[in-house]
């Protein structure tokens, strides 16, 4: 049996159990995949600073995030069609973030429901919204997640156009999957046995946020399409602010990449934003969310809470983020990994090979808690953050 020490080691057995649409659909950015690729190299770049003989005893990785209390600063990011990683895979990310102690946030087009997921679990967990045209349709998710008790809303600002995915077109990616000679093939494939009877003993197998609750939608298969048809581009700031509104409770804004948009944000009364370029999945050629940190701190970093998404593997992501100054960071791909490889066990072994990282990294660097790690714990390249005109 195969020991699982790093996140790498969940990424290779989730290629190997799931479908290749899937595992594919959560390994790839838009088009040559560049902002994919540096937003994990990036990282790479900064060095921890060690420090010796510093007292390590009694630490705490424990800080809050949007008032939650969590484990270590980090929270599952929302991600799309997290239900075909594994047969109700929404349910049971739930479960193990709900375990572990840090926030769960439900994407709009995962395969779960916002209902099957409170039924299945107790802590409150985050709603991410995807602005649609019709606007019956997103008052009436607004008042769902408001229903099932989620205590902030996440609303994801990048993403009102789809960016292109090559794999996702060749794979034909479908929820579930068309039962093609091709699909079938690679569904038999021999280690994907527990994958199929998973998803043979659920009856969540398409977007249930979706289906049966938005107009004249009987049968959503493709996000694509949806997107397309659905999505609402003309969404501005006027518009948040009217679901900000709506909402009436905390506000997360996802998405954000520049100083000025950031300051925006800050004008509406967001409680936290999100640095982030979507795991690269949407503008490629953007610059990776941990370069642009800094100029996003230093701007609104006293008025908000400033989180950071994107290209996070490993516990000493975490730290670098947050001694860049950020308040907390999500992990998409490091949990969807441990959710593929082994579900809900696996979403648990990712947060404990990250806590731990970020533990011994942190106690490494001569820091015990959270509030003591600071930008003096790095060694950053002097032209880190380059120098763009
Ligand atoms: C949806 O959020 C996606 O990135 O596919």
């Amino acid at each position: 049996m195969t020991v699982i020490t790093c996140i790498e080691d969940l990424k290779r057995i989730h290629k190997r159990k799931t479908p290749k649409m899937f595992f594919d659909y959560c390994e790839s950015g838009s088009w040559t995949e560049q902002t994919f690729r540096e937003n994990t190299s990036d990282f790479d770049k900064i060095r921890l600073r060690q420090r010796v003989a510093v007292d390590m005893s009694n630490r705490s990785t424990a800080t809050k995030m949007a008032g939650r209390d969590v484990a270590f600063p980090t929270a599952l990011a929302p991600v799309g069609m997290t239900g075909m990683q594994t047969a109700d895979g929404e349910i049971k990310a739930a479960r193990a973030a709900e375990k572990f102690g840090v926030p769960f946030t439900l994407s709009t087009m995962s395969i779960c429901s916002i209902e099957d997921v409170a039924r299945a679990t107790k802590a409150p967990f985050w709603f991410q919204l995807y602005v649609m045209q019709d606007e019956e349709f997103v008052d009436n998710m607004i008042r769902r997640a408001k229903d099932a008790g989620c205590d902030a809303l996440v609303l994801t600002l990048d993403l009102q156009i789809l960016g292109q995915r090559h794999k996702d077109l060749k794979n034909d990616l479908n929820a579930p999957p068309r039962l093609t000679l091709k699909n079938m093939i690679d569904i038999g494939f021999p280690t994907r046995w527990e994958w199929a009877i998973g998803m043979l003993g659920t009856h969540r197998r398409t977007f249930r946020n979706i289906v049966g609750h938005a107009k004249g939608v009987s049968n959503l298969n493709s996000l694509m399409s949806w997107t397309q048809e659905q999505f609402d581009p003309r969404l501005d700031w006027e518009k948040i602010a009217k679901i900000k509104e709506k909402w009436g409770g905390r506000l997360i804004l996802k998405g954000i990449l520049d100083a000025e948009d950031a300051k925006k944000a800050v004008q509406i009364g967001a409680d936290a934003i999100i640095v982030s370029n979507h795991g690269g999945r949407q503008l490629d050629g953007a610059l990776s969310s941990i370069r642009v940190l800094p100029s996003i701190v230093e701007a609104v970093g006293d008025q908000t809470e400033v989180w950071l998404d994107s290209g996070i593997r490993s516990g000493q992501d975490v730290l670098k983020a947050i001694a860049m100054g950020a308040k907390g960071t999500m992990i998409g791909r490091s949990y969807i990994y441990g959710l593929g490889a082994m579900g809900e066990q696996g979403v648990t072994k990712a947060l404990e090979i990250l806590q731990k990282e970020f533990d011994t990294s942190m106690a490494l660097c001569g820091r015990r808690t959270i509030e003591e790690v600071d930008r003096d714990i790095l060694l950053v390249p002097r032209d880190f953050a380059g120098d763009w005109a």
